[in-house]
């Protein structure tokens, strides 16, 4: 079947390094612990060595009595017009269908529309119409608190996925006893696979071979943690391996391609040749900074350098071809599974932990052909 072949293959890829907050984005300071505590029957004292028993049977039992078909599962995704998030929304329905077992009427996927308060409305409606669990991927981070307290209140778990929470409020959770976890990945790992593969190239970035690298940043949306870290990390990576770096330009596209474009036309008819490498925080803003770069008659791994996130198909065949340098991984397989796993852990019953994160893969023209397989 395609799409465990696939599942089995990215595991493979990627290790399926999956970890809790040890390497955790924004979250290095929170402790893995158990936020589903009243979900652990078995951790209670019990005086008799019998009485321990039944009460780890009742809770097995509980777990594979549980009919999925059954289990309604609200899923809101901050935009459907993102392209990255589409294809994890898409993997999200199918292993929660296919995999999983939950009928596809018991789910709903509504688009956020990159509007907080219409995403709170579609919360508020999964609320009163009695959903098991929420996977929620939030507008804007900063809202995780109201939605919890919502969702706390009605009894109802939720998993936030791609869009972190701060840390403090992932150790609340496991504080309080409140059923929330989040899954994704850690944005410092690509960031520093971004910068890594411009100091791996031979002249390091400097395409004009000046002795410094001058490099435009494309940036997604700012509120966003992979946003700050990519930026960051990034050019770390080529301050910490010694390689002077000039910021000609840093500026926000929300992720978005025609943004992409825009800002790295006008940083290129502003700086020219001075600029050696284009970062952009993901793949569809590269695809966008690729039209500019053409537009302008350069040419990449040649005068001048470019590199994003996610991987999207597109972009490994233009890695491939040599058309870009090279793109991060951002496993939405692992991320959506892993998702879909923890909520109907919640349901169960079972033990969840607070975050859950997902490797990232760098992706370079040694390794693009055989990505591409995997994920076509
Ligand atoms: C992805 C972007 C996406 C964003 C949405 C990031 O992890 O790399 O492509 O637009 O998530 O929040």
């Amino acid at each position: 079947m395609r799409l465990t072949k696939k599942m089995i293959a990215m595991a493979l890829i990627s290790g399926m390094v999956l970890s809790t907050a040890a390497c955790g984005g924004g979250s290095s300071t929170t402790e893995t612990t158990t936020a589903a505590t009243e979900a652990a029957p078995a951790k209670e004292e019990t005086t008799a060595a019998g009485e321990a028993e039944t009460t780890a049977e009742t809770a097995a039992e509980a777990v594979e009595g549980k009919d999925m078909s059954e289990v309604k599962v609200g899923i809101s995704i901050y935009q459907f017009a993102d392209n990255f998030m589409t294809l994890y929304r898409e993997e999200l329905q199918k292993y929660l269908t296919e995999e999983l077992g939950v009928k596809s009427e018991n789910i709903s996927i509504m688009d956020g529309k990159n509007d907080q308060g219409e995403q709170m409305n579609q919360i508020r409606n999964f609320i009163t119409q009695g959903y098991d669990v929420m996977i929620i991927n939030l507008v804007q981070a900063s809202s995780e608190p109201t939605v919890t307290e919502e969702c706390n209140a009605a009894g109802i778990p939720v998993v936030y996925i791609n869009r972190e929470p701060e840390a403090d409020r992932e150790q609340a959770w496991v504080d309080e006893g409140i059923k929330a976890t989040y899954v994704g990945a850690d944005a410092r790992q690509s960031g520093t696979y971004q910068g890594e593969e411009i100091v791996e190239l031979e002249n390091k970035g400097d395409a004009d071979g000046d002795g410094v690298v001058r490099y435009i940043m494309v940036q997604g949306d700012p509120e966003n943690v992979d946003a700050q870290y990519r930026t960051e990390f990034s050019v770390k990576a080529l301050t910490d391996a010694g390689v002077e770096v000039e910021e000609l330009v840093k500026m926000r596209g929300d992720w978005d391609q025609t943004k992409g474009q825009e800002i790295t036309a006008n940083a290129l008819s502003q700086h020219g040749d001075k600029i050696d490498v284009v970062f952009c925080n993901n793949d569809a803003m590269a695809l966008g900074a690729l039209q500019a770069i053409e537009a302008a008659g350069r040419k990449v791994n040649e005068d001048i350098y470019l590199v994003g996130v996610d991987a999207l198909v597109e972009v490994v065949e233009h890695v491939t071809n040599g058309n870009m340098t090279g793109t991060v991984f951002n496993d939405y397989f692992g991320q959506a599974h892993t998702a879909a796993d923890k909520a109907m852990d919640f349901v169960n019953g079972a033990d969840v932990d607070n975050v859950y994160m997902v490797d990232y893969v760098k992706v370079t023209p040694d390794n693009a052909a055989e990505i591409l397989e995997k994920i076509k």
